[in-house]
Formats: structure tokens, C-alpha cells, sequence
């Protein structure tokens, strides 16, 4: 076996955030089935869908040290605790997957201030925060920083406003970031999935009107147009041998959005009009 990063002797120790749900805990047990990564510490606020995944992935790879930290991320000292137990429990990490995040259910003109707090918490400032907190080791092991975003970066949706927001600045900031550790042998990667069907579909189709069909995407209506959470979790696991700046996991749906953005730049007055009108016809601009 071959490892661009950490040299092949030692197995990578890995911090996951969001690991309790969704594309994080899948992420946790492909990594497991490769049977290549040393550590993995988990981390969340729900503390029983850790211990039952810890159980798991200790079925998948028996040799695998498990580790768990539970948090809330919209805690402003999270970061620090996360970052100073688990380098006081591995002595380093190889590899940050910066995962957890959260949509809100319902538009940013109903949502309470604090909602919109907690998101920003969750989705930018934790990362940010749990990566300069991990720089330093991260740099002497040249290790890799995955930060997960999201393909709504394409197109401003009126629907999705302030989670967009999050994702466009996580966007920017890997970007810059990346450049940044150029030169020291740090990876930074950006995964920006589509629509995938987990619990995060389940928050936001709270905001459906009652007894409407079923949603092409929220309620996975037409699995063609959602991800399947194994193959991103597959594209993410397969960053920490092979690192890419940017992948995206392309159901047609995104290559849609990446065209419908370009054209709403083009020509911002039929963008609007469009995008809304999108929204509406789902019910979520109401
Ligand atoms: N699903 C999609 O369609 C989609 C598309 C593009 C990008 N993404 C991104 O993919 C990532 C994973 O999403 P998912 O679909 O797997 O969502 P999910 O099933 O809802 O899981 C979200 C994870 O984030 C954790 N989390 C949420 N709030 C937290 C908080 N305050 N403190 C600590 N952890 C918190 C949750 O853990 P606890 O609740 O136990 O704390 C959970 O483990 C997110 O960054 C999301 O934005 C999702």
C-alpha cells in the first residue's frame, strides 16, 4: 500500500466533525472499511449515535483506535476543546474533515436571530476556528484539511439564503487557505455535493406546505436528481490518498445549477425572476 500523505509506516490519525449523521457517519465507516487510517476521533453533540457508531466501526476494522468528543459547534469555545482534547489524546492529526453543518427550516425573514447565529457558528466559524487550532500539526504532519461545502455556491437561492452564505464564505476561505499552505505541504480540499438524501433534506422539508406532492428533492421524490450519501462519502475518503482542490459529486442537478448561475450573472433581472419563481413552485418562498 502506497499513502501520499502520511508516509505509509504510520496510519493517519482523522478528525471527523458531523460524524453522528448523514454524509459524516458514512464518511466514518468508509474510512473504517479501508482499514487504512489509524484514529478516527468523532465528534457531534449526540453522544448515543457516536457510541453506536463507534460500535460499528469497531466491527469494520478491529485494529481502529476510536475516539469521541462530543460538542456543540455552535459553542464559541467548541473549536478549542475539540482541537486541545484531541491532541492531548493522538498527539497530532493527519487529516481535518470539516463536515458538520446544518440548513435552517424556514426562510432567513422567519428565522430568530439566534438560529442564524448558531448556523454561521456551525457551518464557518467552526471550521475556521478547529483548523487554525490544528495548524500547527497539521502543518508538521503535511497533512490534508477537507472542508465539505456545497454546490448551492452556484446559484443564489432565495430559499437558502443564509446557508449559502456559509457555504460562499467556507468556499473562499479553502480557496485562500489552500494558497496559503502552498508551500508547506498541507492539502486543502473542497468537496461541494448536490442534493444528497439524509436528515438535512428531512430539516428543510419541514418547510413544505402540508399534503403538496412529494418534492423531486426534498422528499428524494426522483433519486435521480439526489446524490447516493456512499458514493460522496466514497469521493471524500478517496481525497486523503488523492487530494483535489475542488470535486464536486455531479448528479445532472448540479451541472443545472452551474448553468442556470452563469446565466443569472448574464442577465441578473431574468435570474431573479427565475429563481424565485423556482422557489415558489416549490412552496418554499411562500
Ligand atoms: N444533504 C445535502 O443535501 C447536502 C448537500 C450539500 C452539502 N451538504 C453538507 O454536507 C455536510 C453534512 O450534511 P448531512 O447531509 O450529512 O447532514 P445531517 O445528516 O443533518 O448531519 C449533520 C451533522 O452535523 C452535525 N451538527 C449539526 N449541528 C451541529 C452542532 N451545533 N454542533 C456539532 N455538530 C453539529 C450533526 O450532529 P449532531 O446533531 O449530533 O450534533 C450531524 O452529525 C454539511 O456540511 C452540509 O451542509 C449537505
Amino acid at each position: 500500500m502506497t499513502t501520499h500523505n502520511p508516509p505509509s509506516t504510520r496510519r493517519p490519525i482523522v478528525l471527523l466533525t458531523g460524524a453522528s449523521a448523514g454524509l459524516g457517519s458514512t464518511i466514518a465507516r468508509t474510512l473504517a472499511q479501508t482499514r487504512r487510517i489509524g484514529t478516527i476521533v468523532l465528534t457531534a453533540r449526540r453522544i448515543e449515535r457516536l457510541e453506536q457508531l463507534e460500535r460499528d466501526l469497531a466491527i469494520l476494522d478491529p485494529s481502529l483506535e476510536i475516539m469521541t468528543i462530543t460538542a456543540d459547534l455552535a459553542d464559541p469555545d467548541a473549536p478549542r476543546r475539540i482541537a486541545r482534547e484531541t491532541l492531548e489524546r493522538t498527539g497530532g492529526v493527519d487529516v481535518l474533515i470539516n463536515n458538520a453543518g446544518l440548513g435552517l427550516p424556514t426562510l432567513f425573514a422567519d428565522a430568530a436571530p439566534a438560529q442564524l447565529k448558531d448556523q454561521l457558528a456551525v457551518n464557518l466559524t467552526a471550521p475556521l476556528l478547529l483548523t487554525r487550532h490544528l495548524l500547527p500539526s497539521l502543518i508538521e504532519r503535511k497533512g490534508t484539511i477537507i472542508n465539505i461545502g456545497s454546490a448551492i455556491t452556484c446559484i443564489a437561492n432565495s430559499a437558502l439564503g443564509a446557508y449559502g452564505a456559509t457555504k460562499a464564505g467556507l468556499a473562499y476561505w479553502n480557496d485562500a487557505l489552500r494558497r496559503e499552505l502552498m508551500e508547506t505541504g498541507v492539502k486543502v480540499c473542497l468537496v461541494e455535493p448536490g442534493p444528497i438524501h439524509t436528515e438535512f433534506m428531512d430539516a428543510l422539508a419541514v418547510r413544505l406546505p402540508k399534503g403538496g406532492a412529494p418534492d423531486p428533492i426534498l422528499n428524494n421524490a426522483r433519486p435521480w436528481m439526489t446524490a447516493r450519501v456512499e458514493d460522496v462519502a466514497e469521493r471524500v475518503v478517496r481525497l486523503i490518498e488523492s487530494p483535489r482542490r475542488r470535486v464536486s459529486y455531479t448528479r445532472r442537478f448540479v451541472w443545472t445549477f452551474r448553468v442556470l448561475g452563469a446565466l443569472t450573472w448574464l442577465f441578473p433581472a431574468l435570474g431573479d425572476w427565475f429563481v424565485v419563481k423556482l422557489s415558489r413552485g416549490r412552496g418554499l418562498n411562500a
